[in-house]
């Protein structure tokens, strides 16, 4: 994810600023820049890749001055290339821009600022930024930030520059964490505390609709009408390690916290409630060719592959479009009826996944439209499908993926909503479907504040060496995933199954020491699966129940009860894939073991 670190004092700034991004380098990024101000003007220095390029650059073309702003790009809006990085400048290089967040209506600001005559250089969202303050621009830099920031609709946290007021450094924030660093005759901006804690443990942490304005003689916080805010001077006592992951143990544990985020963020700009509709910008399809499609393929691996078996069911269910889900290793090597009216959609968080991207390539040789539902900007799958929905999730570090996933299903539930109504949904189901998922970033945290319940059960059942995870209809591809995830980071044997399938083999395993989970929370499937968990409890099994509410059937049937929030049924997956994710992470760090790098995995596949 992207990060800001900025500097404003009596020292060098270049290697104060360098040092920032390095530390900001646990998050992920593609592409690093600085701008500083100085007796030159403007300069800036940008790099594609690893902060050591940007550092081969400044060292070919050093850059002087003690006022300076820089950032890392994790690319959302264009590629990761050395245009795309920030700072974003205006027309005349007096003023630069390092931006954390989205700006929704940047193509509507970006035409307006066309029409005005201003040129533009990059595909961000940022350069609007730059722009708009320029053409606000009148002697005071905050001022015209101000006036900016008051047409911009999105988030933000940035940092800005400008030649014509120098020596100062204006930052805000709406949505994306900005903290200013305090020194001694110098101050910090920052996105994340690491930073600047080398320097300094005395920040002030700005609240949305807050702006800093950083001299090297002192700060000042205003609102977006420039009235003073007064703001208390926080300490910080954690150790850079502590910072790095959000103050959880491990990155696995900070991704799986950061679901009600980044599940929002995923549908910003996107859900249109009153309309039950969803706007995908990037389909690169007309409403004609959505609508004479006559297949769907879905093809993908591993825990993409099981968010693909929960669009199958969206898309047949609500957009009724014959759709089919393909392992990518098996597609590539099979005869599949492809034609040109199939739409490929290939699932995949790193969007390098060889398999993946070999499905991908010969969809689109036998004549499919493809589609690439991707995390990271730029890969390779977001560079060759035809159109595609980034997930927006942020960088995926621990190796088992867990936010993607909840990402996933929600670009399928918005791609279903968007077919679905241009086919047959009625605009009440739509709206019922689109609300519910407004209200879910709540209902996962409402789960999250649960954990030590979670962490409970995982004690209880650390050294189990066998699990079985069942579930029926939306909740067959969670069972799939919960398996996953327990096997994959606690070394631990696990199935997935359809529930009612159990009696067809594996209810051979059942005895006492089995501990079973069901995913059954109150849909139209909650009564069969009922059923199920009674012939596990005949057999001895140890019951863990995911479920929505208290059912007085399962009295007697369940040993642990996990409860997750109402909502619609196609929605329940987004909900009961979070306690099992909890359930992997805390049997794997009781049995000791290295959960962010299991053993024999790599985070992103690109061997067949
Ligand atoms: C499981 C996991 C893997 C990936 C699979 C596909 O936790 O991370 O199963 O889901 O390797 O990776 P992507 O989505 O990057 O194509």
């Amino acid at each position: 994810m992207c990060g800001i670190v900025g500097y404003v004092g009596s020292r060098s700034a270049s290697p104060l600023l360098l040092e920032g991004l390095k530390r900001l380098e646990y998050r992920g990024y593609d592409s690093a820049g600085i701008a500083m101000s100085n007796g030159n003007g403007l300069e800036t220095r940008k790099a594609k890749g690893k902060i050591t390029m940007l550092e081969n650059v400044m060292t070919g073309h050093p850059l002087h001055g003690s006022v300076g702003i820089a950032h890392t790009r994790w690319a959302t809006h264009g590629q990761p290339n050395e245009c795309n990085a920030h700072p974003q400048v205006d027309c005349t290089t007096t003023i630069a821009v390092v931006h954390n967040g989205i700006i929704e209506n940047y193509g509507a600001l970006r035409k307006m600022l066309k029409m005005q005559g201003h040129t533009f250089t990059s595909e961000t969202d940022t350069e609007v930024l730059a722009h708009l303050i320029e053409a606000a621009f009148d002697g005071k830099l905050e001022d015209a930030v101000i006036d900016a920031l008051n047409l911009v609709e999105g988030t933000y946290g940035i940092a800005v520059l400008s030649s014509k007021d120098p020596g100062k450094i204006v930052c805000a924030r709406k949505g994306s964490p900005l903290l200013i660093g305090l020194g001694d005759g110098e101050f910090y901006v920052a996105s994340d505390v690491a930073a600047i804690l080398q320097h300094t443990r005395q920040v002030v942490y700005l609240d949305d609709g807050e702006m800093g304005v950083l001299t090297k003689d002192g700060y000042e916080v205003l609102d977006l009408n420039a009235r003073r805010v007064s703001k208390g001077v926080s300490r910080i006592d954690w150790s850079l390690d502590e910072i790095e992951k959000g103050g959880f143990d491990h990155f696995m544990l900070k991704e799986i916290f950061e679901q009600p985020q980044t599940i929002e963020n995923t549908m910003r700009g996107r859900l249109v409630v009153e309309e039950g509709f969803s706007k995908l910008g990037g389909l690169n399809l007309t409403k004609e060719e959505l609508q004479a499609l006559e297949q769907i393929i879905i093809t993908a691996c591993g825990t993409s592959w099981h968010s693909g078996l929960i669009g199958e069911m969206y898309m047949e269910e609500l957009a009724r479009i014959r759709t089919e889900v393909e392992y990518a290793s098996e597609f590539r090597y099979r005869n599949p009826i492809v034609t040109d009216k199939t739409l490929c959609i290939v699932i995949s968080q790193s969007g390098e996944t060889a398999d993946t991207l070999a499905a991908m390539r010969e969809a689109k040789r036998r004549g499919a439209k493809t589609l690439g539902l991707v995390n990271v900007v730029g890969s390779t799958i977001a560079r060759e499908d035809d159109g595609g929905i980034y997930l927006h999730a942020g960088p995926e570090i621990g190796v088992a993926s867990t936010k993607a996933f909840t990402s996933q299903v929600i670009a399928l539930a918005l791609l279903t909503l968007k077919m679905g109504r241009l086919r047959n949904m009625s605009v009440v189901q739509g709206r019922e479907v689109a609300s519910a998922m407004l209200a879910l970033p709540e209902q996962i945290q409402s789960i999250l504040d649960r954990a030590p319940e979670i962490e409970a059960i995982a004690e209880r059942f650390k050294d189990a060496t066998n699990f079985l995870y069942l579930g029926r209809g939306y909740n067959f591809p969670v069972a799939l995933e919960g398996a996953l995830k327990l096997k994959e980071i606690s070394y631990i044997h696990a199935e997935g199954y359809p529930a009612a399938e159990m009696k067809h083999g594996p209810i051979a395993l059942i005895d006492s020491e089995m501990p079973v989970v069901f995913i059954a929370p109150h849909d139209a499937v909650f009564d069969k699966v009922v059923s199920n968990v009674q012939e596990v409890k005949a057999r001895g099994g140890k019951v863990i129940c995911i479920t929505s509410q208290h059912e007085s059937v399962l009295d007697g049937l369940i040993d642990f009860e996990i409860r997750v929030p109402q909502t619609v049924d196609m929605l329940y997956p987004i909900l009961t894939v979070v306690p099992l994710q909890l359930l992997a992470y805390y049997i794997a760090v009781k049995r000791g073991l290295n959960v962010d790098q299991p053993r024999n995995l790599a985070k992103s596949v690109t061997v067949e």
